[in-house]
């Protein structure tokens, strides 16, 4: 899928512009797509906050954000100062009238394309929909990017998308998952669909199980006003975990189009076997961080526990950490679980899926450890994007012995000087109205239906996450939850 410049003039409308997605993701990446000549011309960056009163202000936040982000010291004046001339800033309360009466006089020209981006928490979506409504600002050439979690559950998520619906017709609506936009998950798609290789082998008959893993050496930092009410399941789980399971599990589609490719991910999603009564305490993990030392570049440094994290509840109960054994109950996949897992504040920062096969049914060599020497299929998101591939191979000099080695898939020939963000992808795909890498409203349905349960479990009994240290990797039930089935994290292995 390559990615293609804007055709037509439009105006991106960034609401909720100097929120931590917006300064740490969004800005950077547009800052991105603009220096290479990404954006139509005559395109033009609306940034809307409430907070913040002055142009000025807001540029010096978002310039500070792109040098953290890019880890460079200064910027390209030129491109910097072309940069600013394509924003334009407006401070407006989203609640209120007034500010969409600004905005009303700012987008004169309603032939152009309007993306109403939100980058803010979802139960501002549907005042924000109903005001853009009332004062004439959607049009047919609109659309509008909805930043995850939708709503906290299925209820929540279903009045959302009703609402969204009175509004915007489905086509118009972009749910945005930025783990959809990292070039890996653009690699698995390839790899499984553009070889034969691995397709004939991707099924319960050759796969033991696969993990997959999303870890942050990251705390709350200044959102905990974001994720007291959120937790790792509804910020992690239900979307970045669960869509990576479904292009790993899904069946082929039958093109790259959008609903090809949604159809088959819905398919996994319903297929979930759900997790209810007691199945949940055995197979979900629920944890918290303790306080502990994060390795750094400066070396280990102390870190609070969460529940000392400025704007967190002293006996908050919140989910930093959560892993679950999911099972899909199709043909493809019956008995071979997925083991996910997340958290902040753990050992290393990192994001892979691993496949691990069944071992061979009998072996004539001398083996090591069962599942060590299985062949893995590993496909690294971050940091160091790539997939490996681990087989066995004879020991030089040792008479029958084998052990693993690796075969490192870098692709070849390409000439790469920079990969670009999930978000740059995204961002493009939005301008340029592919809606391939977005989730449907139905999707997002099936993801609540099968995590509602697991969350209402959790409020009902009044449980405590398990504590964990920062720095480690997660509470001992997490290890446990694979020790049961006589498998290891992989880092373990
Ligand atoms: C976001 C979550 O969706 O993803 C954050 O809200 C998390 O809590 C972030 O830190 C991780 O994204 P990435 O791309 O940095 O791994």
């Amino acid at each position: 899928m390559p990615l293609s410049d804007a055709t037509e003039p439009f105006d991106l409308i960034l609401m909720g512009a100097n929120s931590d997605l917006a300064l740490r993701k969004l800005l950077p990446a547009l800052y991105h797509l603009f220096c290479d000549g990404r954006l139509h011309a005559q395109g033009r960056i609306w940034t809307i906050s409430r907070s913040i009163t002055s142009k000025g202000d807001y540029l010096a936040m978002c310039k500070k954000a792109i040098l953290q982000h890019d880890g460079l010291a200064s910027l390209d004046e030129k491109n910097w100062n072309r940069f600013t001339a394509y924003i334009g800033y407006l401070s407006i309360d989203f609640e209120k009238a007034q500010g969409y009466e600004k905005l009303h006089k700012k987008l004169k020209d309603p032939a152009r394309q309007r993306i109403f981006y939100c980058a803010l928490h979802s139960k501002l979506y549907p005042t924000i929909a109903k005001q853009l409504a009332s004062h004439n600002l959607i049009t047919d050439n609109s659309r509008i990017v909805l930043e995850k979690p939708i709503g906290s559950d299925y209820k929540s998520g279903a009045m959302i998308n009703r609402c969204m619906a009175e509004y915007f017709s489905e086509s118009q609506i972009f749910r945005i998952d930025h783990y959809l936009g990292k070039e890996t998950v653009q690699n698995l798609l390839a790899l499984r669909f553009a070889n034969s290789l691995f397709e004939h082998q991707w099924n319960q008959r050759y796969i033991d199980h696969i993990q997959i893993t999303i870890s942050e050496t990251m705390g709350v930092e200044k959102r905990a006003g974001f994720y007291e009410s959120t937790g790792a399941l509804r910020d992690m789980l239900q979307n970045h975990l669960l869509q990576l399971l479904c292009m790993t599990a899904m069946d082929p589609p039958a093109s790259l189009n959008a609903q090809a490719i949604r159809d088959e991910k819905v398919k996994v999603l319903n297929s979930l076997k759900p997790i209810t009564g007691s199945d949940i305490d055995e197979h979900v993990v629920r944890g918290q961080y303790e306080a502990g030392f994060i390795l750094t570049d400066r070396g280990n440094e102390a870190v609070n526990r969460y529940r000392d994290e400025p704007g967190v509840n002293e006996h908050s109960v919140t989910d930093t950490f959560v892993a679950v054994k999911v099972e899909i109950d199709n043909w493809r996949w019956a008995g071979v679980p997925f083991y996910l897992r997340t958290g902040k504040r753990l050992a290393q920062r990192a994001c892979e899926i691993v496949v691990q096969f069944k071992p061979v049914p009998h072996s004539i060599f001398e083996m090591q450890h069962k599942q060590t020497m299985a062949n893995k299929l590993v496909f690294r998101l971050q940091p160091d994007e790539g997939v490996r591939l681990q087989l066995c191979e004879k020991r030089i000099g040792h008479h029958q012995q084998v052990r693993p080695m690796t075969l490192s898939l870098k692709s070849s020939g390409e000439d790469v000087t920079r990969i670009p963000d999930a978000y740059e992808r995204l961002l493009a795909d939005v301008i340029n109205n592919n809606a391939t890498l977005f989730l449907r409203e139905d999707e997002l349905m099936a993801a609540w239906k099968w995590a509602d349960p697991i969350l209402q479990h959790w409020q009902n009994n009044d449980l405590k996450p398990e504590t964990y240290a920062a720095g480690s990797w997660g509470p001992a039930a997490a290890t446990l939850l694979l020790a049961k089935d006589g498998r290891l994290w992989e880092e373990n292995n």
